[in-house]
């Protein structure tokens, strides 16, 4: 593929760099363009901390594991649109990294090689090259909040100089992330990006009344659907493969109706939060903030709503993505107790945490969102959910409510215990009411196509590139 050319207006004798400090990889190869395009950047400096956190909200990382795992689903061809991609156009882009590539998982390795094979510069996030170029950049992209601490380890005295080119993406909506270790730099930079309004609206009120700092200049951006994702949810042969296959596997039959709750586990590696200098690391999959355990009353309660009014519904089957007994917790034990103490064994299926949900999605007839208090910080699964034209039960709380609209494309049912009787006759709703289930899905995937895809996402980061660089020109 031909070279663009350069930006005409490019003032190539001073060194334009932008650094990003983790970025999706698609994303950012239009945002390298975009931002090339609008802002005559000569350098562009990707910086890539792996996403260290197993928070509702960071999935960047985990993401790409589910790109590269579906490209190889049997049953469809993927495009093969995939390496070349000119980064180069007179830009530089270096991805930095917590974790040398030799050591790195296979998620990580696969996504440094792709940077590589796409001329990024991959180098550690530690030693003189990072400070270095972060004092090169134009903009320093710093993702998810722990990324703070690698500021003060790193940089050390140059944290002063680089703190007015940051755009600090967050992803998080927990309490232990409101530290100053962590965040005492947050008031200095130059914008925040976040993925939803309320999760912005969080962090403003938290920071402000926990620690006494002000948020930057912040800017909400909500996430898009890969290409990938989308390519498999419109193609209707992978689709119905993949529905067989999984339907067969779990025993259930093809008119069934699967409800399902999915939650990608990779919990984050112990040793990763280690070096971050934290001892504490979250687990996801099945955990309680997840809902599972609710979601599961409400499906035993909607299997006796409907043999209590005799009403004619194909079997209803409950599905759990993202289990995982060998972590032998509590939780999953109350989980498969329940089951077992309703005698449920026969509707309720637990599959192993995956990176790979697009089989799954594929196959179940409904998503259940059931995040817990402050729900998700945006959802990515739902608006996955919604490409493949499925309607969502969500939580009303966190970024569901600005994905799912009530009674359109889903419905939405209170956080809590008193969320189970309401979820379960959701449940028996869209079980009777077949068109308006089909519809709600269609409607889901027409907003998905409004919204939220992979172009629409790099529109709102391009328009904040915008409104940052801006700021922070005169830094370099
Ligand atoms: C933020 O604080 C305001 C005022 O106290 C409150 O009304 C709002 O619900 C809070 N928002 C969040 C997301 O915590
Ligand atoms: C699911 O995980 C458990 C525990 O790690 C393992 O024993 C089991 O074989 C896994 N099942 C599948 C289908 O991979
Ligand atoms: C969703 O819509 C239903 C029906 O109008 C309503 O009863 C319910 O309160 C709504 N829920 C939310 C969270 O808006």
């Amino acid at each position: 593929m031909a070279k663009p050319h350069p930006h005409p207006h490019s003032h190539s004798s001073s060194t334009s760099t932008t650094a990003f400090l983790g970025l999706g990889l698609h994303k950012k190869k239009k945002w390298v363009l975009m931002v090339l395009a609008l802002f005559s950047v000569s350098t562009l400096i990707v910086l890539l901390m792996r996403a260290a956190i197993s928070d509702s909200c960071a999935h960047r990382i985990r993401d790409y594991r589910k790109d590269s795992a579906q490209r190889e689903i049997p049953g469809f061809s993927s495009s093969s649109r995939a390496s070349s991609s000119p980064l180069g156009v007179g830009a530089d882009v270096v991805w930095i990294t917590y974790q040398k590539p030799a050591e790195t998982d296979e998620v990580v390795y696969s996504l440094e090689n792709k940077m590589l094979d796409r001329g990024v510069q991959v180098f550690s996030a530690k030693g003189q090259k990072a400070i270095d170029t972060a004092l090169k950049a134009d903009l320093v992209v710093l993702n998810t909040a722990v990324a703070g601490k690698w500021l003060d380890a790193v940089l050390k005295d140059n944290v002063p100089r680089v703190l007015p080119k940051i755009l600090w993406w967050i992803h998080e909506m927990r309490g232990h992330y409101f530290k100053l270790e962590f965040v005492k730099h947050l008031p200095y930079v130059a914008g925040a990006m976040i993925d939803s309004h309320i999760t912005a609206e969080y962090w403003k009120n938290r920071t402000k009344e926990r620690l006494g700092i002000s948020m930057p200049e912040t800017f909400v951006v909500h996430l898009g659907n890969s290409k990938e994702l989308m390519e498999v949810a419109e193609n209707s042969v992978a689709k119905r493969v993949l529905r067989e296959h999984v339907r067969e596997a779990l025993g259930v039959r093809n008119e069934d109706l699967l409800f399902a709750i999915i939650n990608r586990g990779r919990g984050v590696s112990a040793a990763l939060w280690k070096k971050m200098g934290e001892e504490k690391g979250t687990k996801e999959g099945v955990s309680r903030g997840k809902g599972q355990d609710l979601f599961l009353r409400a499906f035993h309660e909607s299997l006796q709503l409907i043999k209590q009014k005799k009403l004619q519904v194909p079997p209803m089957h409950a599905v759990i993505v993202g289990s995982d007994m060998s972590a032998q917790s509590k939780f999953e034990t109350e989980l498969r107790d329940f089951v077992t103490e309703k005698k449920i064994q026969d509707r309720v299926h637990f599959i192993n945490k995956t990176l790979t949900v697009a089989p799954y999605l594929a196959s179940i007839d409904v998503l259940v969102q059931n995040s817990q208090a402050r729900g998700e910080c945006f959802g990515r699964i739902t608006i996955e959910a919604m490409a493949f034209q499925l309607p969502v039960l969500g939580t009303a709380a966190g970024g569901t409510t600005e994905i799912v609209v009530n009674e359109t494309t889903g419905l939405l049912h209170p956080a809590g215990k008193e969320g189970v009787t309401p979820l379960a006759r959701n449940m028996v709703k869209l079980a009777t009411h077949v068109e308006r289930r089909l519809t709600m899905g269609k409607k889901g995937y027409e907003k998905v196509k409004e919204r939220f895809l992979e172009d629409h996402m790099a529109e709102r980061i391009a328009f904040v590139l915008k409104q940052v660089l801006k700021k922070t020109k005169g830094h370099t």
